[in-house]
């Protein structure tokens, strides 16, 4: 399979979200990157499902939403009505497991494909990819933080090429169906060592909406994938 590019819309004009998503629709995009954030678990706030529902109704895209908020559990229900596809939680999110009947991020997995969506799990640069294996053979994706969380516009952690290509070789080696997914400073000069490491899906934010010229940006990108 070749490899995606996911448009962030966490750096597009909110006043012409719907319009952006066209616009690189038809450029060949098919998967939109959507970042919830709570200023909990992360210091800075976003949007929630009412966002995502508006958007749904203007796109038939794969909608990516990348949820960096605590106790995600409380949330899933919402997120999946809204019309997400993938809903990706952080093991970090401080999920509640055993006595309390939420039986933790394996719980949380389960939860979310009996809601008929794929299931993805996310660690930032300071876990090890290590802390996802017990949990990635029921996974369909694995989000690689390239960044803090929290902020899009940063510069890409070149720490993260390590864990990608370990992902790679254990995901290749157990045989096991997850894409693999960067996000956080991905741009012309980040994505090929991104890609050559094993990434599947690329999420963009600044590099596409940042110049007010995204359609031109992502065929840049795609160029460079
Ligand atoms: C950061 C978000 C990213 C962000 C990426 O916490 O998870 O998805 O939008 O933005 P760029 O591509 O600008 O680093
Ligand atoms: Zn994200």
């Amino acid at each position: 399979m070749s490899v995606q590019i996911a448009p962030s819309i966490l750096s597009a004009d909110f006043s012409a979200l719907g319009r952006q998503i066209r616009q690189l629709e038809a450029e060949g995009a098919r998967i939109f990157h959507m970042d919830v954030m709570d200023g909990h678990f992360v210091p800075n706030i976003t949007f929630g499902s009412c966002v995502i529902r508006s958007l749904r109704r203007e796109s038939s895209s794969v909608f990516d939403v990348h949820l960096m908020i605590k106790e995600p559990h409380r949330y899933i229900n919402d997120f999946s009505d809204s019309g997400a596809d993938y809903i990706t939680f952080h093991l970090e999110a401080g999920l509640p497991g055993g006595q309390s009947g939420h039986g933790g991020p394996a719980g949380l997995v389960r939860k979310i494909k009996r809601l008929n969506k794929k299931a993805g799990m996310s660690i930032k640069p300071s876990t090890p990819v290590s802390a996802i294996y017990p949990f990635i053979r029921e996974l369909d994706l694995v989000l690689v933080m390239s960044v803090e969380p929290g902020f899009g516009g940063q510069e890409f952690m070149p720490g993260a090429l390590k864990k990608i290509k370990s992902l790679r070789e254990y995901i290749d080696k157990n045989n096991c169906k997850c894409l693999i997914e960067v996000d956080g400073g991905i741009n012309e000069k980040t994505i090929g060592p991104a890609v050559s490491a094993g990434a599947d899906v690329l999420v963009c934010g600044n590099s596409i909406f940042g110049r007010g010229k995204p359609a031109e940006d992502y065929k840049k990108l795609v160029r460079c994938s």
